[in-house]
């Protein structure tokens, strides 16, 4: 039986690229998107292109942990297994500070909540896999971008767009190696998680965030040197498919390969603090 992947934000760039790759490859694609008709055209595209079927669409607001939940009810309704979840959706927003409906910084909700509240919500999904992988696509503006405030994680009283970004980024990170130390430490070995940096990549990413007129220069200037989606899928199909992925599970990768993350703000007490705080904005304290 084919391997089920999900990827979240698979309706353009690199989600859709690596979407592609994998039913190519035959795997049983589920794609998310947030819009219903946007991703259904994605879903048959797909099929079109990789001459694969097995492609599902599932749909959520990821500024939402109330559609999040909507849509994981759904997946459990529809699936009892998944292989592969990758958290990709995510991106940079403006220049102005935006909050979500539940009160959550957008850049904090998409990039860090919506990755956490999806991962543990389909735990139990992913359990059932001989060798599951959750591949979360973080950035290499952890290292250039965060500054992080831990008397102010929604970022209320110093808002910029890239130290959001960069700040979220390096959560997602601490995140992801908290949850590879937890399994661990409960016997689950049949479940990894890693983290990997595509590369500066030519999407829709930070397009349409004004970031000022300087850094909007900047940014439309350097796009041309950026990679393409497929290249900046590369790492996500080789963390989903290879055999042996070196290194270990909770590591950050880059051009398939181990690499180093930002040590400047890691202690492990902030990384608790990181994954308490999401545990409990996401109401999943029981
Ligand atoms: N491009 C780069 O240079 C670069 C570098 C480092 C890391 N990354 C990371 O790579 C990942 C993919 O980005 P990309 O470059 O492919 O950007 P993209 O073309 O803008 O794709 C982002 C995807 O996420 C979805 N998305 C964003 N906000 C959402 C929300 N609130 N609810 C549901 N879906 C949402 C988008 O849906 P819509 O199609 O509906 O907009 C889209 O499918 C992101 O996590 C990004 O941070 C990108």
């Amino acid at each position: 039986m084919a391997k089920t992947v999900l990827i979240t934000g698979a309706t353009s760039g690199i989600g859709k690229a690596a979407a592609l790759a994998l039913a190519q490859q035959g795997y049983h694609v589920i794609i998310h998107g947030r819009n219903p008709g946007k991703t259904e055209v994605i879903r048959k595209e797909i099929i079109d292109e990789s001459g694969n079927g097995q492609v599902s669409a599932v749909t959520a607001d990821l500024y939402s942990l109330a559609d999040i939940r909507r849509m994981c009810a759904g997946i459990h309704g529809q699936f009892s297994r998944i292989d592969i979840l990758i958290n990709n959706a995510g991106g940079l927003l403006g220049k102005s500070r935006e909050a979500t409906q539940e009160n959550f910084e957008k850049t904090f909700a998409v990039n860090v909540l919506a990755p956490f509240l999806i991962t543990h919500l389909l735990m139990d999904l992913l359990i059932k896999s001989d060798d599951a992988r959750i591949i979360n696509v973080a950035s290499n503006s952890h290292q250039l971008n965060a500054k992080p405030d831990f008397g102010d994680i929604q970022l209320e009283k110093q808002y910029n767009p890239l130290r959001a970004y960069g700040n979220a980024k390096l959560f997602l990170i601490w995140n992801t190696q908290h949850l590879a130390g937890q399994l661990q430490r409960d016997g689950i070995t049949n479940v990894r998680a890693y983290t990997l940096h595509p590369g500066a990549v030519a999407t829709s990413f930070g397009v349409g965030s004004d970031l000022g007129p300087v850094l909007n220069f900047v940014s439309k200037l350097a796009r041309s040197f950026f990679r393409s989606p497929e290249s900046g899928a590369d790492t996500i199909v080789y963390l989903a498919t290879a055999e042996n992925v070196p290194g270990k599970s909770g590591d950050y990768f880059v051009d398939r390969k181990p690499a180093k993350k930002s040590t400047k703000y890691f202690t492990a007490e902030r990384e608790q603090l990181i994954w308490n705080y999401c545990l409990e904005q996401t109401g999943l304290y029981r």
